[in-house]
């Protein structure tokens, strides 16, 4: 059990142990946080790990918010209103144990000033870990292969069938230089890989600092033999692959999405898929799920996964673990590590 972080500068006097109320699904704590990071918990704070708000507005939910300092949120965590606030008034900080706050931290934690603190961070690192498999199995045609050799019992001619596969030298093109997308190109750089990326807010000294090549969106497009999305939902991403840009993907490209099904156009690309011209690997789809009646289950050129990108069964435990750091620093008035900015929150996840 590592203590509270010790050796650095802090930049306030806070009260040790502040008072850290859950909130979040109800069999969610179990899941997110194991022994040590529970013995952790109540070790730098004052909290009962028995007590899960799933609701703000009961009795029992009153007499929490009283005196909570902290809320470690969690999936499903109601949002946290003005009248939320008002039933708070201790509140000061808001440290998630998932990505994305905008489901339930309001425009009105900002305005009080809260700090808040969201484990994105960590949840990209498994969705990295899944794009980087995508690419590999993309660029090696594992799944076309898997399945002539398991029809044909066994006969496929590699050479014959396959001249072009691998991975040496090629094109991928990631969209959105996000959390997700720079632990993805860390875990690229070790492969003989071209690298671009398309982000309209990353300046020339972000992609230098990056390592990658910089690209407008339709020439990355044009160019890659693998796309990856890792931009957010936002009205301006919405269909960001409309028919006309979907059309400027190579033949035999693959398009993976693991960010979300609003950023492509689902009728184009159905239209695409179906007509066998590109692959795709799908993790997010419009809607989601799809229909039972979607085509998509069946092309053998798409491979559909249950949004099982993110963090997961054991992977849970890391955003636990990650929000439990973020308040062993407040603890001891350090910032915290991920802050979440109001002013970010038009262009992030
Ligand atoms: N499949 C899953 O389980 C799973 C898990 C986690 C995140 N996600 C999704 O992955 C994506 C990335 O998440 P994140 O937390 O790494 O994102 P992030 O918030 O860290 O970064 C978003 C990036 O997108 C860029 N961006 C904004 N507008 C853009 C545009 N028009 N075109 C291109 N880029 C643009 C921003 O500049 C920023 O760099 C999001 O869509 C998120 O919802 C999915």
């Amino acid at each position: 059990v590592t203590g509270p972080v010790e050796g650095a500068a802090t930049t306030g006097t806070r009260p040790s142990r502040p008072r850290v109320v859950l909130a979040m699904e109800a069999t969610l704590p179990s899941r997110l946080f194991d022994t040590a990071t529970t013995r952790r918990l109540v070790e730098v704070a004052r909290c009962d790990p028995g007590v899960v708000l799933t609701e703000f507005g009961s009795r029992p939910a009153a007499a929490a918010l009283a005196s909570a300092e902290i809320l470690l949120t969690g999936w499903d965590c109601p949002p946290i209103t003005e009248s939320v606030l008002d039933r708070a008034p201790a509140l000061r900080a808001i440290a998630h144990a998932a990505g994305t706050v905008k489901d339930h931290v309001t425009a009105a934690c900002f305005e009080r000033g809260l700090a808040v603190s969201s484990a994105a961070e960590a949840n990209a690192i498994p969705v990295a870990e899944f794009t980087l498999a995508a690419i590999i199995f993309a660029g090696k045609a594992v799944w076309d292969a898997q399945r002539r050799y398991a029809d044909r019992r066994g006969r496929v001619d590699l050479l014959a069938e396959y001249p072009e596969i691998g991975n040496y030298g090629r094109t991928v093109g990631i969209v959105g230089a996000s959390r997700v997308a720079r632990h993805l190109i860390r875990l690229l750089r070790p492969l003989e890989l071209e690298l671009l990326v398309y982000d309209p807010y990353l300046d020339p000294a972000g992609l230098a600092a990056l390592g990658v090549v910089g690209a407008a969106l339709d020439d990355l497009l044009v160019r890659s033999d693998v796309v990856t999305l890792h931009a957010p939902a936002i009205p301006e991403t919405r269909h960001l692959l409309d028919a006309r840009r979907l059309g400027l993907l190579r033949d035999g490209a693959t398009l993976i999405n693991t960010a979300r099904g609003s950023l492509i156009d689902p009728d184009a690309l159905a239209a695409q898929l179906t007509s066998g011209r590109i692959s795709a690997v799908l993790d997010v789809s419009t809607p989601e799920p799809l229909p039972p009646s979607s085509a998509l289950y069946r092309l053998p050129n798409v491979v559909l996964t249950p949004h099982l990108a993110g963090s997961a069964g054991v992977e849970l435990r890391r955003l636990g673990r990650w929000a439990v750091d973020e308040i062993a620093r407040y603890a001891v008035g350090l910032e915290f590590t991920s802050p979440v900015r109001l002013a970010d929150l038009p262009r992030i996840a």
